[in-house]
């Protein structure tokens, strides 16, 4: 059965990475698009899907036809629509369509959606349900190719855990994973993250690692600090994770030369407010981290403002750079670096 699954746009790797150990299949890229990837499996392993830790949505391939960009692609899908068997519709209630366009059309892919769902109407008689459906069919215009699919996962896996309190400027927890894959973490670390605010890469790693490395988190808000700590008890690992309030600029002061790696997503001065001394900030931490970690430890750390950071990293010779790369989330393009100490 051919998969398609859907991450952030840098992280594919990670991806495939994931799947050839959970599920013995590799992936290769949909078209070329950013974040999208395709991989085959074993229908009795279909159940695995769901424990992937990198994928937001994974969706049933069901068959691709031409069609028009003008007008006409229309009528293309809205007549092959009526030809196609979806079989996960024999049992169903209601379904929706949900459409992604790529490329120059004439037409919207609101409008996909609308002939996509007649041609289903008219040949299932089923019922359109925006909320509660059955079934979500997609139905995606990719220049003058239409891919039909079943969406097989209703919410987004990063949804993994339940989250009593929304950090507003959350990472996702497939990004958090794909860092904490780059951060080369072995049983027996201690893992920081020194900015941990509703503590995404803090669970993510108890969940992952389930006991076996000793896992640290710091925020400067004791507001979030707490919230942190709902989070934490509602994912049921509050066992595994250590909190405490403190300043990331002076992280020697709270902590020994213990840290084995620190993973983490620090400010970027966009949905938290503009931070003042956003450079000031960094080149603290920087300083400061350098501490408290040993000597072989590594940092994995999401930056928005790339190039000066990179230049701060350099300046303080303390931390040479062993990898960068630009990931998308959220429609923002930070980089991810791999820092280890010089
Ligand atoms: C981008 S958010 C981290 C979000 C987190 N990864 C999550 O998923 O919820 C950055 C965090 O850095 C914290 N912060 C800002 N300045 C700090 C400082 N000097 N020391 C420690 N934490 C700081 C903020 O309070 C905020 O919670």
């Amino acid at each position: 059965m051919k998969i398609l699954l859907t991450t952030n746009p840098g992280i594919e790797d990670i991806v495939e990475k994931e799947v050839g150990e959970k599920i013995g299949a590799s992936v290769s890229s949909f078209h070329n698009l950013p974040g999208k990837l395709i991989t085959e499996i074993d229908e009795k392993e279909i159940g695995k899907i769901f424990s992937l830790r990198s994928i937001y949505h994974a969706i049933k391939y069901v068959t691709m036809f031409e069609i028009k960009t003008s007008d006409e692609g229309l009528s293309d899908i809205y007549r092959n629509l009526k030809e196609i068997e979806i079989e996960e519709l024999d049992n169903a209630n209601t379904f929706r369509v949900t459409s992604q366009r790529i490329g120059e059309h004439s037409f919207t892919s609101i409008q996909v959606q609308k002939y996509a769902g007649q041609a289903i109407v008219e040949k299932y008689g089923k019922k359109v349900d925006l909320e509660n459906f059955d079934v979500n069919i997609i139905c995606d215009v990719i220049g003058s190719k239409c891919y039909i699919g079943i969406q097989l996962t209703r919410e987004s896996l990063h949804k993994r855990f339940e989250r009593p309190f929304n950090h507003p400027a959350a990472i996702k927890a497939p990004l958090a994973y794909g860092m904490l894959r780059m951060a080369d973490i072995r049983d027996g670390d201690t893992l920081l993250d020194p900015f941990c605010g509703g503590g995404t890469i803090l669970i993510e790693a108890a969940q992952i690692w389930d006991g076996k490395i000793k896992i640290l988190g710091s925020d400067i808000n004791s507001r979030f600090l707490k919230g942190a700590c709902e989070n934490i008890k509602a994912a049921g690992v509050e066992g595994y994770v250590f909190l405490k309030t403190a300043d990331a600029r002076r992280l020697d002061e709270y902590y020994g030369r213990e840290i084995d790696k620190i993973v983490t997503n620090p400010p970027y001065g966009v949905r938290l407010g503009r931070e003042r001394n956003l450079k000031e900030l960094y080149w603290s931490f920087l300083n400061t981290a350098y501490r408290i970690m040993k000597p072989d430890g590594r940092m994995v750390i999401i930056n928005l403002k790339a190039t000066s950071f990179r230049s701060l990293i350099l300046k303080t010779k303390k931390f040479k750079i062993v990898h960068e790369r630009v990931v998308e989330t959220g429609g923002l393009y930070p980089h991810v670096f791999i820092l280890e100490l010089i």
